[in-house]
């Protein structure tokens, strides 16, 4: 078929999918190729706006590297990163409960660059950021499944940055600090110290900030600690804690607050803490308890 005008143009494009061997990928390359189109004529692209975005997604391209990711930075602040964690979620959960909208399990978000892989494993109630800068704060709460059963050794692999918002991956040869691997006790209890997460901006010095100050935004997260939460045959999460009343709440850049996620930080005097331990200066708490999804085996 030679097309004779825009509307011939789409269908022609969708065509050469006729001989595409894998029906899924045919179906999202259709979905693309229809979208893509209609977004075209939609905003009537000039050639000269066309060749922008052709060079932003270039530079895009030419910013990653084995220690940066802008894709996927461009992925998390269009919000595209987001609605595929939560679709997930859905999924998950739609398989084992029927349930179209909601899911019983924690909510899950953005896991962000700042992962990494092999953290230590502490006891529970060990300072995971000892001499990391922040106030100090006690992390406490319970793994249970859905249906509120506790789950004994559940895996938390728990990550922040610093209490001024700086994570140790950003420190040109900095070893791990404030992170840690915990083991659930019998009961599905956890508890650790950690700081208090302060807000930070994602990455700016790439063409993903260029475009962020073109649409006029502003880059930061609010305060938040993440964590990824698995014990054998339950659905593991990837998720945060965020902190009650942190600046950019309602704007995080990523879209990655769930209001179920927001937890309150308590203010305590110096004295004993909860695990007995004696605070020479005030201190915070946050209590939460995750919910994991239950998995056949
Ligand atoms: C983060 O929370 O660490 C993060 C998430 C997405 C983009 C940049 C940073
Ligand atoms: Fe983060």
């Amino acid at each position: 078929m030679t097309p004779s005008n825009e509307d011939e143009l789409t269908q022609a494009a969708l065509q050469r999918l006729a001989e595409c061997g894998d029906p899924r990928f045919a179906q999202v390359m259709s979905s693309l190729i229809t979208h893509l189109h209609a977004f075209i004529r939609e905003v009537d692209l000039k050639p000269d706006e066309w060749m922008a975005g052709i060079e932003f997604l270039t530079a895009v391209g030419q910013a990653c590297s084995d220690k940066r990711q802008e894709f996927i930075l461009l992925s998390d602040t269009l919000g595209a990163s987001m609605m595929v964690v939560m679709l997930d979620q859905l999924r998950a959960s739609r398989g084992s409960t029927g349930s179209l909208s909601v899911t019983e399990a924690t909510e899950a978000t953005v896991q962000g660059p700042y992962y990494w892989q092999g953290a230590p494993e502490v006891p529970l109630g060990a300072d995971i950021a000892e001499g990391v800068k922040g106030e100090p704060t006690f992390y406490s709460g319970r793994v249970t499944d859905t249906h509120g059963r506790p789950v004994a050794g559940a895996l938390l692999d728990v990550w922040s940055g610093d209490g001024e918002g700086v994570y140790d991956m950003q420190v040109e040869g900095s070893d791990m600090a404030a992170r840690a691997r915990l083991r659930t006790d019998e009961e599905g209890r956890y508890w650790f110290w950690s700081i208090r997460p302060s807000f930070y901006p994602v990455p700016v010095d790439g063409p993903v900030g260029q475009m962020l100050a073109a649409m006029g935004r502003h880059p930061n997260r609010p305060g938040h600690i993440h964590m990824k939460v698995s014990a054998p045959q339950h659905a593991p999460v990837t998720t945060h804690l965020f902190v009650a009343g942190s600046p950019y709440l309602d704007s995080d850049a990523v879209f990655g607050v769930r209001p179920s996620l927001i937890v309150d930080y308590e203010r305590h005097p110096a004295g004993k803490a909860p695990d007995g331990r004696e605070m020479n200066r005030p201190y915070w708490s946050a209590h939460y308890d995750f919910r994991l999804e239950p998995q056949a085996a």
